[in-house]
């Protein structure tokens, strides 16, 4: 029996979940219980999550850990970071300890400018086309006053308006191409909503518009993170070869796209981590950086090595569309309170400390991979979801990770070790 619904928006919380559990849970009672365990027990709490989206049953914790010790311009930071690897927030401390010691990290803000288009198709002549633009341009722009307002204040705005002929790519296909700025906001409803005006405004009967929509392309959102040392301040036994091996990593990942996937994978690892933290859009971060990895027409490495002179400089260049007033980061009390804890960054900071933390991940990912590997560290911090896994007890847990301390950590051992424990 077909199980499409009409109206499910409509129905309760709990007349949802019965029917879920009707019809997709019939033999498993028990997954009404695990749906209500991670209601919130504060109702108010709980309706201001239930609005974030429709059809909201239940609650889908992700751990929220700290990173200590980040020195970034010469401030310090403690760093919030949501995520599920276990090894994530285990090596953004462990590097940000290290280059705490090493002149920390130096960022800057390259740029801020995001755009957004409308895109539109057009038959006729372009010298008239270009005509009209020139004309109505004034329009455009007095047409989005009542939405620019704030905006302006705040010393953000539409910063300019072009006509782009893109009849090359696609037969009769044209762009108005906005460019904005929009200071401490992600500015995603904002820039939709000009564009929409814009894209009214501008209507004929001869421009059929196709749609109006910001670009989460930002390559001119642009920020850079580095930190640099003498090859010598990096210690051990042989700093040379540690820098030269660590340099030649990274020059893998700029010319193997095989290769520049897991490594940027690894960067953001670090990026989403805060991003999410901070109740900012992920998913749009996530498409623009890998949109500018791929700039020059092949997907690269995101962050850059070099040694010179017996110095060796490390960083990263990402774009980050990110906000710090407006959206979740003002209703969700966890966001809230990671932006405090960061110290009330406005949008430029925030996109310092989030490149700053995607640096940082790549360090540590790139240091164990080009010396003792990455699954060393990485199943040591596992071990503990491998004992959930087998439901042992605190008890067994301790014993457990005191056997583990100086062994290698494989599922297969700990299962072995586990049952012979159990025995
Ligand atoms: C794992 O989540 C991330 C790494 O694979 C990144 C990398 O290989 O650089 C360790």
């Amino acid at each position: 029996m077909s199980k499409i619904i009409s109206g499910f928006s409509k129905l309760t919380k709990k007349e949802k979940i019965d029917w879920l559990s009707k019809n997709y849970f019939s033999s498993q009672p028990e997954i009404v219980k695990t749906l209500k365990q991670y209601w919130n027990i504060d109702e108010k709490l709980q309706q201001l999550h239930d609005d974030f989206i429709e059809n909201t049953i239940s609650n889908f914790y992700m751990p929220y850990g700290v990173a200590p010790n980040f020195v970034i311009n010469g401030k310090e930071y403690v760093i919030p970071m949501v995520v599920e690897e276990s090894s994530v927030v285990a090596a953004a401390s462990l590097v940000a300890k290290f280059w705490s010691t090493r002149g920390g990290f130096k960022t800057e803000v390259i740029s801020t400018t995001k755009i957004g288009q409308v895109h539109f198709m057009y038959e006729g002549a372009e010298e008239d086309l270009q005509a009209y633009f020139n004309q109505q341009k004034p329009y455009l722009i007095a047409a989005t006053a009542s939405i620019t307002k704030n905006m302006e204040k705040r010393g953000g705005g539409i910063l300019a308006i072009e006509l782009k002929n893109k009849t090359e790519k696609l037969a009769n296909y044209y762009q108005l191409h906005v460019t904005f700025e929009t200071k401490d906001s992600m500015g995603a409803n904002f820039i939709n909503s000009c564009l929409e005006v814009i894209a009214n405004t501008f209507r004929r009967d001869d421009i059929e518009i196709v749609m109006s929509i910001l670009s989460n392309y930002v390559p001119e959102c642009l920020v850079r993170a580095e930190v640099s040392c003498t090859i010598d301040d990096f210690g051990g036994e042989n700093p040379q070869k540690f820098a030269a091996k660590f340099c030649q990593a990274v020059h893998i990942a700029k010319i193997e796209p095989y290769r520049a996937v897991t490594h940027n994978k690894g960067i953001m690892n670090g990026v989403d981590a805060v991003v999410l933290a901070t109740g900012n859009d992920f998913r749009a971060v996530e498409a623009g950086a890998h949109a500018y990895a791929s700039k020059s027409g092949r997907y690269s490495s995101l962050t850059h090595c070099e040694i010179e002179n017996n110095k060796f400089r490390f960083w990263i260049e990402i774009p980050l569309a990110l906000g710090t007033v407006g959206g979740l980061t003002s209703l969700h009390p966890m966001a809230k309170l990671s932006l405090k804890m960061l110290q009330d960054p406005s949008a430029k900071e925030l996109m310092q400390i989030i490149a700053t933390a995607g640096l940082a991940q790549n360090f540590a990912a790139l240091r164990a991979l080009t010396t003792s590997g990455i699954q060393e560290g990485h199943m040591k911090m596992h071990l503990m979801n491998i004992l959930n896994q087998l439901e042992a007890t605190a008890e067994e847990k301790e014993i457990m990770v005191a056997y583990f301390e100086d062994k290698t950590v494989t599922h297969s051992a700990v299962v072995e070790k586990f049952n012979t424990l159990r025995k």
